[in-house]
């Protein structure tokens, strides 16, 4: 049975003292357990307990008689975890390529592909100058991480969010990373001249997919994230591809649905007149496109 009271679920004697982290870590298991698998569970109890408590992994198992500082804090947490809110959102943080970035509900959690996405472009583009720009950056986690590995490169990311941009724009700030931010509706306008590389994670899930998404995802994450216009998969690396032959611009990264690449690249190799190369993730699925 939920409840959001910690002390509800505890014998008498817990209510004249304060709640011990062994009886708390027992509740937390106990109320969330019908919604998140164990690995989860675990992973998000680490987390909490790092935020309220200031535990790392290693002290948490010396602590099991402490008492718990903030009980009140561990409540709302569960709260909001049993509404599938993501954690990332909940603690206003998100890890990506090492970097701490701030995230709030207006930007996509940066996914773990997209850390493979930024790994390969640091493998593959050896030149020490090079200008990127990054379409669509949420967070700003592309060209943040490209920055902090390529101090020399001139790195930008446009948005059409505004809230979106300002999330980037405080992580730059954060981070100490010299990273340009600019509102641009790709579909529209292209303000830049002379760029290089174009790398971009846009939107791309028909919205007659939605269904399939998790609801942490569906319920929280922005939409203007995630679906594309039209219940059209590739309306954005469409439209991305064409501004770059436009721009003159020498090689694109994009990372993509992972399905139906067949459609993908035939499409693209009508508006792209060189190279298309498919590349997979870590699961082995075709994730990453890159034309040059
Ligand atoms: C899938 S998210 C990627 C965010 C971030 N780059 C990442 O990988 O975590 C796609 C981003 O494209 C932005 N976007 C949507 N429509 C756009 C448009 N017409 N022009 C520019 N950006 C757009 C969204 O606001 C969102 O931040």
């Amino acid at each position: 049975m939920r409840s959001g009271n910690i002390r509800a679920g505890f014998s008498k004697s817990a209510h004249l003292c304060r709640v011990t982290h062994a009886q708390l870590r027992q509740w937390f298991y106990a109320q969330l357990t019908e919604k998140y698998d164990q690995g989860e569970l675990e992973s998000m109890y680490h987390w909490c307990a790092e935020e309220i408590e200031g535990w790392s992994r290693a002290q948490l198992y010396l602590q099991h008689e402490t008492q718990v500082k903030d009980e009140k804090q561990w409540s709302e947490v569960v709260d909001r975890l049993h509404t599938s809110e993501p954690i990332q959102y909940i603690f206003g943080k998100a890890s990506f390529m090492g970097l701490e970035l701030e995230v709030d509900s207006s930007v996509l959690i940066p996914r773990p592909e997209t850390e493979e996405l930024v790994t390969m472009v640091l493998e593959l583009e050896k030149e020490k100058e090079l200008s990127v720009v990054d379409i669509g950056t949420g967070s700003g986690c592309i060209p943040l991480a490209l920055k902090s590995a390529r101090n020399k490169w001139m790195v930008m990311g446009c948005d059409i969010s505004v809230d979106a941009l300002s999330v980037a724009e405080k992580n730059a700030l954060t981070l100490a990373l010299n990273v340009e931010f600019n509102q641009v509706d790709v579909t529209q306008d292209w303000p830049y001249e002379g760029i290089d590389i174009i790398v971009s994670n846009p939107p791309y899930i028909p919205e007659e997919l939605s269904d399939t998404l998790d609801k942490n995802v569906l319920e929280h994450e922005p939409h203007i994230a995630l679906f594309s216009p039209k219940n059209d998969p590739i309306y954005f690396f469409r439209h991305i591809t064409e501004v770059a032959v436009r721009a003159g611009v020498k090689r694109v990264y994009f990372e993509t649905h992972a399905t139906d690449m067949g459609d993908l690249v035939s499409q693209l190799a009508k508006i792209w007149n060189g190279n298309i190369q498919v590349r997979q993730d870590m699961g082995a699925k075709d994730r990453f496109l890159i034309l040059s």
